[in-house]
């Protein structure tokens, strides 16, 4: 198949079904996943969620957090009577966890407008938070088998490479491009085999780096690989560097081995989280200290500081550590608090989220040992 002319694709080739997508779902018969948890059970709801988890999980990372997720919550209204500590807990580890706020507040939308069931027009989903063009289309096609296109980041890396599609990754006008490639390619019937098709190719064979050209089945019709230009397709969009923040983490301990955390704010990227106390700098996480904590003895030196790495951000977490008998009892936190035990261990804590680095901090400190630093977005 010719690449569609820009703007898109002609009507014939929207009429008819696409050879790419009979190649496709031959090809997935053999080599595609199909014991996926929410393939073997497929309702809105379980498809819904193992959307949201893998818009930026691998599967084989969510698998485990998928079957927890779906055992404490079956169904749209156990989601949305769930409290947001127990989703944000069942999410801990994950990262991204506006994910899991978005999929709390959606649920509660589908009671509340849609009387518990998951609507089935692309428009209306899209209209819930956390659910964008190509989740909603996902979502459709797979639970209903209705005709949506897709375009995930995988799904966009196959496209860029079948038609050789090489505008500057994220813009406009190459995000229509790629989306007019991928409205020709959508069949007209057998949807959902090709939708599972087209994002288990691009994980599976069309990888970033080092796709597996010589099983693939597009391979005759796929423009970079017949002008040897995979390596350079997609063309990535030129990374600006992260801005740098950074914060003090004051690790309170108490005399009981616990540890204070907070609840943080609705705003941010661990919102709604619970961390230890965090500060601007040291002088105010020890003037902290000094009012609030009874008896607080605190380390000479902070330990070494973590990086994590977010989207649009870097965040340097320079730990501080004292020792305290208690907070004082006059203190009236605007924030919830809690003392953690950092012995106890998921399920038996408390059902909180918990940022994986935090999580990881908490039990590097009841080792004693010296703090080792997480994968980006946790
Ligand atoms: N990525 C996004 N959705 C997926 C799915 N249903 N199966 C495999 N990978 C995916």
């Amino acid at each position: 198949m010719q690449p569609p002319a820009e703007p898109g694709p002609s009507a014939a080739e929207t009429v008819t079904t696409s050879p790419i997508a009979a190649a496709l779902i031959e090809w997935a018969k053999r080599h595609g996943r199909h014991d996926l948890p929410w393939q073997l059970e497929r309702t809105p709801y379980r498809v819904w969620v193992s959307e949201i988890m893998l818009q930026q999980t691998q599967v084989s990372t969510a698998l485990s957090y998928y079957r927890r997720f779906m055992q404490r919550l079956p169904s749209v209204a156990d989601l949305a009577a769930a409290a947001l500590d127990e989703v944000l807990h069942l999410w801990s580890g994950l990262g991204y966890y506006a994910r899991a706020r978005h999929l709390h507040e959606a649920a509660q939308r589908i009671m509340s407008d849609y009387d518990g069931e998951l609507p089935s027009d692309p428009e209306q989903l899209m209209q819930l938070p956390g659910i964008g063009r190509s989740t909603a289309a996902a979502i459709v096609a797979l639970a209903h088998g209705q005709r949506a296109t897709i375009l995930d980041g995988n799904v966009k890396r196959v496209m860029a490479r079948l038609f050789a599609v090489d505008g500057t990754a994220g813009t406009a006008a190459t995000e229509q491009r790629l989306w007019s490639c991928a409205e020709c390619c959508t069949p007209h019937a057998e949807v959902a085999a090709y939708t599972q098709a087209i994002m288990d190719l691009g994980s599976l064979v069309c990888t970033r780096s080092r796709p597996a050209c010589a099983p693939c089945p597009l391979r005759t019709r796929c423009l970079a690989y017949q002008t040897g230009r995979t390596q350079e397709l997609p063309r990535p969009r030129a990374r600006a560097r992260l801005p740098l923040r950074r914060a003090v983490l004051l690790l309170v301990m108490r005399d009981d081995g616990a540890v204070l955390l907070q609840r943080r704010s609705n705003r941010g990227v661990w919102a709604g989280l619970w961390t230890p106390p965090e500060f601007t700098d040291l002088a105010q996480a020890r003037e902290f200290c000094a009012r609030e904590l009874i008896s607080p003895e605190i380390d000479a030196a902070p330990r070494p500081p973590l990086h994590q790495r977010f989207t649009h951000f870097e965040f340097e977490l320079t730990p501080l550590r004292t020792r305290c008998a208690g907070l004082r009892p006059q203190v009236c936190e605007a924030r919830a608090t809690l003392w953690y035990d950092v012995r106890a261990t998921a399920p038996s804590g408390p059902p909180i989220g918990l940022p994986a680095p935090i999580a990881r901090l908490l039990r590097s400190i009841e080792r004693d040992e010296v703090l080792v630093l997480a994968a980006a977005g946790s």
